[in-house]
């Protein structure tokens, strides 16, 4: 199948590199505004370049459309990849509000096109395994999780591009990092049904959020605590989820969440425990998310069915976000 990608910077090269290592696919043309920045694409894969979006859309040949551009672009140019029956692979977060969200899943529905939404950490090899002991129900019933994101993003990385940490393109610390870890935490936990929250801006010259600190009511009762920040000295610090049960304690962290730091589970020995994070060690990123979502969707195709995270798991990510930032700026505890 013929790949597209739209928007050749930072991200693009991940795209790039999975459809490199998938078998049968091709990165058959790329767009960017600035034509240097395809240049590699059309040295190394031999791919076509459009500096218009729309003229690379009326190319018959291009199967699935990867859209990399500054997030507030995505409603868009998925609506124009829709028109043009392309598939559709759009980054995180799927759009900057929920009326642009309804926008692209009502074009991809109306085009019957597949469209899925890049949130490749839940593929990480610690974060599937998770999912297991979670849907294993080996902890019991949950009481509450915990989940934190403190990292570095550096006054420089804001102003490599003027869309970063503004509201309208790319969020703060929570629409731009922590959303990963939002969606998972909703992947292991379910149905949000309260939110409140408190953000602020307190180091970086930004005009979105640079910390926030939430709680989430799930529907089952569980509650979770939400921490996140791109202000920590001098770099990355945790990024980790708790997950407290009355069988069990299991955490998943380190600098990026890559490894289990407990498995403390009623029934398994402390051996077994060591051999799971062990297993996961020696291979922490396993195959990369991108590759797998990219994999998925042009089986998705062939299969005709949904593709692993759908936009309905993207538009669920992204209200979460959204509701962080209305309860801090209203000040009040939201009901979803
Ligand atoms: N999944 C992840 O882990 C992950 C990581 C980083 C970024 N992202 C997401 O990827 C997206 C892009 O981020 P980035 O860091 O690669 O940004 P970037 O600024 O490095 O690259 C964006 C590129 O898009 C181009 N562009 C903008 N509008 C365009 C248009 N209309 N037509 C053609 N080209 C256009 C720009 O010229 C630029 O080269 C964002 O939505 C971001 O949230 C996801």
């Amino acid at each position: 199948m013929n790949f597209a990608i739209v928007g050749c910077g930072f991200i693009a090269k991940k795209h790039a590199e999975a459809i490199k290592n998938i078998k049968n696919a091709k990165l058959y043309a790329v767009c960017d505004k600035i034509p240097e920045l395809m240049r590699e694409y059309v040295e190394e894969h031999g791919a076509e370049s459009y500096t218009d979006f729309e003229t690379m859309l009326q190319n018959p040949h291009i199967d699935i459309v990867n859209i990399c551009t500054p997030s507030g672009s995505h409603a868009i140019l998925s609506e124009l990849a829709a028109k043009y029956k392309k598939h559709i692979i759009v980054e995180k977060p799927i759009a900057m509000t929920m009326e642009e969200t309804d926008r692209i899943i009502h074009a991809a529905t109306e085009n019957n096109i597949k469209l899925a939404v890049v949130h490749p950490n839940r593929f990480r090899p610690v974060a599937l395994k998770l999912k297991e002991i979670m849907d294993s129900g080996k902890l019991g019933k949950v009481s509450h999780a915990l989940c934190i994101v403190n990292w570095n993003r550096g006054q420089h990385y804001y102003d490599q591009a003027p869309w970063r940490g503004t509201k309208a393109f790319d969020g703060g610390v929570l629409m731009n990092q922590a959303i990963h870890n939002l969606d998972l935490l909703l992947w292991y936990l379910g149905k949000p049904v309260e939110i409140m929250s408190m953000d602020a801006t307190r180091l970086r010259d930004i005009e979105a959020e640079d910390v926030s600190t939430g709680i989430i009511r799930f529907e089952t009762g569980i509650l979770a605590t939400v921490q996140a920040s791109t202000t920590v000295y001098p770099r990355n610090y945790e990024e980790s989820i708790t997950i407290f049960g009355e069988k069990g304690t299991v955490k998943i962290g380190g600098t990026n969440a890559l490894y289990f730091k407990d498995i403390i589970i009623e029934g398994i020995s402390e051996e077994e425990a060591l051999g799971t994070k062990e297993s996961i060690e020696k291979n922490p990123w396993g195959t990369p998310g991108h590759q797998i979502i990219l994999s998925d969707m042009m089986q998705a195709i062939k299969e005709d069915r949904q593709p692993v995270v759908t936009g309905e798991d993207g538009k669920t990510a992204l209200s979460v976000v959204l509701n962080f930032y209305k309860s801090s700026e209203e000040k009040r505890l939201l009901t979803l």
